[in-house]
């Protein structure tokens, strides 16, 4: 055993490995736990007395090596690849890392967001999964109430309480739920309808709502953010108009129009001849929604507004269908970098 050792000890002073393959064969012999110096330490025990000393510091002599040297290879090694790696001439250019662009459904979004931070709008988020006193009884919609068709929603099969979210007005009454006004939020977000995909609708979108809650909210306050907002974003020539409408958790209820951007309000076909475009749903928060949420309604009131982030995309880049967003198409992808 002794001299079986020593030889192995010799066998690792003088091993030469010139390559990763060897490398690896060098281990699996050696360091490996399945190696030879394993095996030696298993026989150990066999053994007789009188040479166990010998043999023992033999045996670490040989352990220690085989390690030492693993070492010393591993850094020959390590020192090696960054020479090939270097280019031979440094002065040659670089090359050119493609930079992603932002999607244009992002960047529309972040602008929406921005412009209502600047008069004091904070993010709230809620989650994608609902159920249904968030995204419907809460806000007015008593079960089987034909106002639920207005929204076609997706349930979810375990559990018919939960349903993928048709609005992000169910943020609205969970940060009512669980805050006292003033209450100012705007809540962006994916929200998910089961309509048929074609180029004017899709099975999910994107949606900005806003909520203001306070003492003496009027609804001129609500036209004056939203005329704001409307400049803001397609131009301070644009004009807005507010068209009666129905909601179930707003009373009363608007949808807003912006005078078309490409004919300046002349009629166009973007436009459909009328001059006008429609881009969000508002109102005044119905009391009795303030009152599922444990808010006086005697004292607050509020205003609620709500647009798809696709619509007002399609308008400032005139995207002629919407299924081009979520096609993950380089091609279309690009477009937009500039933009930002
Ligand atoms: N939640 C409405 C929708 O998805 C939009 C809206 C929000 C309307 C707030 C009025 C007030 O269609």
């Amino acid at each position: 055993m002794q001299e079986k050792i020593q030889q192995l000890i010799k066998e690792v002073e003088s091993y030469i490995v010139e390559s990763a393959e060897q490398l690896d064969a060098y281990k699996r012999k050696f360091t490996n736990k399945k190696g030879i110096i394993t095996d030696l330490f298993k026989e150990f025990k066999n053994v007789p007395r009188e040479e166990k000393r010998t043999v023992g510091q033999l045996l670490n002599t040989l352990k220690t090596k085989a390690q030492e040297k693993l070492k010393e290879f591993q850094a020959a090694a390590l020192a090696n690849n960054t020479q090939e790696d270097r280019p031979d001439d440094l002065t040659l250019p670089g090359d050119a890392h493609t930079l992603g662009a932002r999607h244009p459904l992002s960047i529309v979004l972040n602008k929406i967001v921005s412009l209502f931070e600047k008069i004091g709008f904070k993010v709230a988020e809620g989650p994608e999964i609902e159920d249904d006193w968030h995204n419907f009884e809460a806000l007015n919609f008593p079960p089987n109430h034909p106002a639920r068709d207005m929204q076609d929603t997706f349930f979810v099969q375990r559990n018919p309480d939960w349903l993928l979210r048709t609005h992000t007005s169910s943020v609205q009454i969970r940060t009512m739920e669980k805050n006292q006004p003033p209450i100012r939020i705007l809540s962006p977000g994916r929200v998910y309808r089961n309509e048929a995909i074609s180029a004017r609708a899709h099975c999910f979108f994107h949606q900005v709502e806003g909520l203001y809650i306070d003492k003496d909210v009027s609804f001129a306050d609500m036209k004056q953010v939203l005329l704001y907002f409307a400049r803001e974003m397609f131009g301070d020539n644009t004009r807005i108009r507010l068209r009666p409408s129905y909601f179930p958790f707003t009373e009363i209820s608007a949808e807003m129009d912006v005078s078309c951007g490409v004919c300046n309000g002349q009629g166009c076909n973007v436009c459909k001849y009328t001059g006008w475009t429609e881009i969000m749903g508002c109102g005044m928060v119905d009391p009795h929604v303030l009152d599922n949420c444990g808010i006086d309604s005697k004292v607050y009131s509020g205003y609620a507004f709500g647009m798809g982030v696709e619509r007002i995309a399609q308008m400032l880049y005139k995207v002629p269908d919407l299924r081009l967003y979520s096609q993950n198409d380089i091609r279309f992808l690009k477009q937009f970098e500039k933009i930002q």
